[in-house]
């Protein structure tokens, strides 16, 4: 197997691994690591709309903030079609699975505004239509860059490619409620260079998107995080010593995880408003162990470097499982070494008997965590299902060095600003 450093080139850190042997200590349904079950009788944010991974606006050191006392959180959003002929089935129903699960395709901005920190008010779409350059904008990051209210959001333009792009616009309020001006000029940023972020041509099933820019508390440079998976052509990458880690007798036998490349990606800026960035190796790598290391983001927290990710139990890679939900990894410095937390790495998981009420989970520096519902069983049988597109209730993890723990839940779609910015 190439090293890291022969595969990388001279560079400033090796990449940490999640190993299998980390991931054979998941369990789901440990109950310091599982989000608690959520109800079928959940209420909705919207019935004209599908909401899924929640972006709530923040500051560049991660601080969740409001302005002029309004909250504002970003999401990916999709009209939802109960009347559309092509999703009525044939006894005449509404196919709200099938239109749920079609979603991505047609994935765009919005945004939505409280006072409460709840009860979210639909703002509308970002960007008018024509001014994003692909069909899917998928997720990212909506950053305060002042007191002027100037809004950098950085998202994921989709298909066709997929490109790591910004569009700057501002936040406007009065006392009835906020709008998004601007956002008419998307700036492409980086697209997966083939080296060391796989590209659509060596897997049509590549990962490379959710960008999350942050300014780091120890060297004050602009880097941003982002997923995607480990440059090579499909089925090329080694599954060796490394990546299997120290796994007891009978585990040896690695199967076809060689197809299972993950990474979070890292970036750092040239310039001052980044929007000019090199590409560096990954932080952390998951090959032989799952396909998907989404929507990556950071909590710094006593002088450490809590790196969050959310995967999925069909991206695992054979002899491994885990559930949905996110998983965490510490390190001591940015460029690691970087440790699973809880042994594991897995954090908030959802519970085996629901295995996917929620997803797309977001950790927020006061230790809150926002999710989305996805689907939830209905009735005795399980069969039946409810399908979300709505917030999840918050959940409260404490972090204590390289453990975690579920302590608290609150309501749905709790997102509670840190500071508040009065705009001039
Ligand atoms: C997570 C995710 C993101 C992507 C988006 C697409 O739920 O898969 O990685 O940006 O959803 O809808």
């Amino acid at each position: 197997m190439k090293s890291n450093t022969e595969k990388f080139g001279k560079t400033p850190h090796q990449p940490s691994l999640w190993t299998r042997a980390d991931a054979l200590k998941v369990h789901a349904d440990d109950p310091t690591t599982t989000q608690p079950l959520v109800s079928a009788n959940f209420p909705v944010l919207s019935n004209e709309v599908f909401i899924w991974d929640t972006m709530p606006l923040r500051d560049m050191d991660g601080n969740i903030t409001s302005v002029d006392g309004w909250s504002v959180i970003f999401t990916l959003t999709a009209d939802r079609h109960p009347n559309d002929p092509q999703y009525i089935d044939e006894n005449g129903n509404y196919d709200i699975t099938r239109d749920w699960n079609d979603r991505h395709g047609r994935a765009k901005m919005y945004y939505w505004f409280s006072r409460t920190g709840k009860d979210w008010k639909l703002g509308g779409r970002v960007m008018a239509e024509g001014v994003s350059p692909t069909v899917r904008e998928w997720a990212g990051t909506p950053i305060l860059l002042n007191e002027q209210g100037e809004v950098d959001l950085y998202y994921t333009a989709v298909t066709p490619g997929a490109t790591i792009v910004k569009v700057r616009g501002r936040v406007v309020t009065t006392e009835h409620g906020v709008s998004m001006v601007g956002f008419e000029k998307v700036k492409p940023l980086f697209e997966a260079d083939g080296k060391m972020y796989q590209t659509e041509a060596q897997n049509p099933f590549w990962g490379f998107r959710d960008p999350w820019p942050f300014r780091d508390p120890n060297d004050g440079k602009l880097y941003m995080l982002f997923e995607g998976n480990v440059a090579g052509e499909r089925g090329s990458h080694k599954v060796g010593k490394a990546e299997i880690g120290d796994v007891p007798p009978g585990h040896e036998d690695v199967g076809n995880s060689r197809f299972q490349t993950a990474c979070v990606g890292i970036a750092v800026a040239r310039d001052e408003d980044g929007d000019d960035w090199e590409m560096l190796p990954p932080l952390l790598t998951a090959v032989g162990v799952n396909d998907q290391t989404e929507r990556p983001h950071f909590v710094f927290q006593d002088g450490k470097y809590y790196l969050f990710t959310i995967s999925h139990t069909f991206t695992y890679a054979d002899g491994v499982t885990g559930p949905d939900g996110v998983y965490g990894f510490v390190a001591d410095s940015l460029f690691g070494p970087y440790v699973p937390l809880n042994g594991s790495g897995l954090v908030l998981g959802n519970p085996s008997s629901q295995p996917f009420q929620t997803y797309s989970h977001c950790v927020m520096p006061n230790g809150l965590v926002t999710s989305f519902i996805d689907s939830v069983p209905t009735g005795e049988s399980g069969t039946q299902t409810r399908i979300g597109g709505t917030e999840a209730p918050t959940v409260e993890i404490k972090i204590k060095g390289q453990q975690t723990f579920v302590v608290a839940e609150y309501d749905y779609g709790y997102i509670p600003p840190m500071l508040d910015v009065t705009l001039k």
